[in-house]
């Protein structure tokens, strides 16, 4: 993939945040700033954070399952995770957060190792290495279907009570 990418997106957010958030690959807008979810879903994926859990973007730490954008935003492939799985590993020790949300299905799979779907992994509490994992759907996938948001947003009141945080408002549509 580095031969086709403009940059490495490698994160965004505070070093040592209590929530990380996984996504699955750089789109187009990720490749060009270098910055993690900054597109349309990126856009869902701030207001989630900011008007749902009543959090500043900058509070939480941002990262993908690869670093590049795979050519033309085709799924990532079984090599390109298993390469980019020492870099998100090690991001997950340093940062050590209390809880990962793993945002859509390819990057709960690949955490939770699982071939699981999503309506079966979403909803309940799993565990990375000691850490908790909620998995829920990708906010490119709430942008196509927006009758979905409402269990992402279960899923977001869930992640919340495991963090002993009270969400400050209403779901964002
Ligand atoms: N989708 C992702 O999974 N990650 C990004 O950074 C942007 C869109």
């Amino acid at each position: 993939l580095c031969r086709t990418r403009t940059q490495t997106v490698f994160s965004d957010g505070r070093e040592h945040a209590r929530v990380m958030f996984i996504g699955e690959a750089p789109g187009e807008s990720e490749d060009r700033q270098g910055v993690p979810f900054v597109g349309a879903a990126g856009q869902l994926l701030t207001d989630i954070i900011q008007k749902g859990m009543g959090l500043a973007r900058n509070e939480v730490y941002i990262a993908n399952v690869l670093k590049c954008r795979p050519p033309g935003n085709r799924d990532p492939e079984e090599e390109e995770k298993a390469l980019c799985t020492p870099y998100l590993d090690r991001q997950i020790e340093l940062v050590n957060p209390e809880l990962i949300l793993a945002l859509g299905l390819h990057a709960a799979r690949h955490l939770l190792r699982t071939p699981l779907s999503m309506g079966r992994l979403r909803g309940k509490v799993h565990a990375w290495r000691g850490r908790k994992v909620v998995a829920t759907y990708h906010p490119a996938y709430l942008l196509r279907t927006p009758s979905a948001k409402k269990d992402c947003w279960q899923d977001i009141q869930l992640a919340m009570r495991e963090l002993g945080l009270t969400p400050p408002g209403k779901a964002p549509r």
